[in-house]
């Protein structure tokens, strides 16, 4: 077991949760209110990372933003959200993490604790993902298969380790994670990246059924063909594949936008958990 991961076992080890069988009545308090929380996104100098924390400020909340290797995208979004009439006193912070390396993770909550002055995230919307478009199996590696795991859902479980001990302590989470369509199978990539979603709604659904009584509500948003990102530019990138145009039913791409939209909701309604919302035009 590496240092990071030992450590990281160690943190959260001792915290109890409520069993799912109990028979003790907890009633929870209806709290859906995002203004003034802290929402970490992941991947926020990617197109549908950017619109979630663009829209997460819209609705007063304060920002942990991270990116990977495109640091100029996340500088523009924070300095474009602070200009905002409403910005108030809230804080943006910026993060440089490498999700799939040991270590980073830990790190970026490290830093975020000390910037915002609370130990974690209220909100962690976990979009960080990567999508290398291989389709044929014979042509996928094991390298390939090894680093979308890790990235794509590895990391998920590590960061949701990170994020509910401090959500725990207030009785107030939200976890959604970004999967895919692909999960289902229809995929304009290959096998790899479809297990790796697959397994992230896996787990989200397993989480959200063993924690309904924390106050943590657990759900992930599935998109398909949404243009306008790093991974699909626009639609011409989709001609010939089963997400060409022509095969989703409203006829046309998703936007970054509207992906948002459905993010937000879930963190606005707690009495959501354990689903995971296709964001397709219809496509199956
Ligand atoms: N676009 C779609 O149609 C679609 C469909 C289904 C699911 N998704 C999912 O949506 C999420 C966001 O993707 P997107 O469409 O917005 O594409 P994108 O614009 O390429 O954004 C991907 C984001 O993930 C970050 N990232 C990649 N590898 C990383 C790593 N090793 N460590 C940390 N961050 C990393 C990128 O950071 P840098 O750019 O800074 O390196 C970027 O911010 C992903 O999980 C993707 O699988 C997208």
């Amino acid at each position: 077991m590496s240092n990071a991961i030992e450590r990281l076992t160690n943190i959260t080890a001792s915290i109890s949760l409520p069993t799912s069988n109990s028979n003790q009545i907890m009633s929870q308090p209806i709290d859906n209110e995002i203004k003034g929380k802290l929402a970490l996104v992941t991947g926020a100098s990617g197109g549908i990372g950017a619109a979630c924390a663009r829209d997460l400020w819209a609705n007063g909340a304060s920002l942990a933003i991270t990116y990977n290797s495109n640091k100029a995208p996340a500088d523009d979004l924070r300095t474009e959200l602070l200009k905002s009439s409403d910005a108030g006193t809230r804080k943006i912070s910026v993060h440089q993490c490498d999700v799939a390396k040991p270590g980073e993770l830990e790190r970026l909550y490290a830093e975020l604790a000390s910037e915002h002055g609370q130990k974690g995230a209220d909100i962690a919307v976990v979009n960080a993902g990567f999508g290398k478009r291989i389709t044929n199996i014979l042509e996928i590696g094991l390298d390939d298969w090894d680093y979308t795991m890790d990235v794509n859902l590895r990391s998920s479980f590590v960061l949701t380790k990170l994020a509910v001990p401090h959500m725990l302590e207030r009785g107030w989470g939200r976890v959604v994670y970004i999967s895919s369509i692909a999960a289902q199978g229809t995929s304009i990539n290959g096998c790899h990246y479809s297990a790796s979603k697959a397994g992230v709604q896996g787990m989200c659904k397993n989480l959200a059924a063993k924690m309904g009584k924390t106050g943590i509500t657990f759900n992930d948003v599935a998109p398909a063909m949404i243009t306008e990102t790093g991974m699909i530019r626009d639609e011409e990138m989709l001609k010939g594949t089963p997400g060409d145009v022509k095969n989703i039913p409203v006829g046309r791409s998703g936007r970054p936008q509207e992906c948002a939209n459905v993010v937000t909701m879930l963190c606005r309604t707690g009495y959501m958990t354990g689903q995971s919302i296709t964001i397709s035009g219809g496509l199956k």
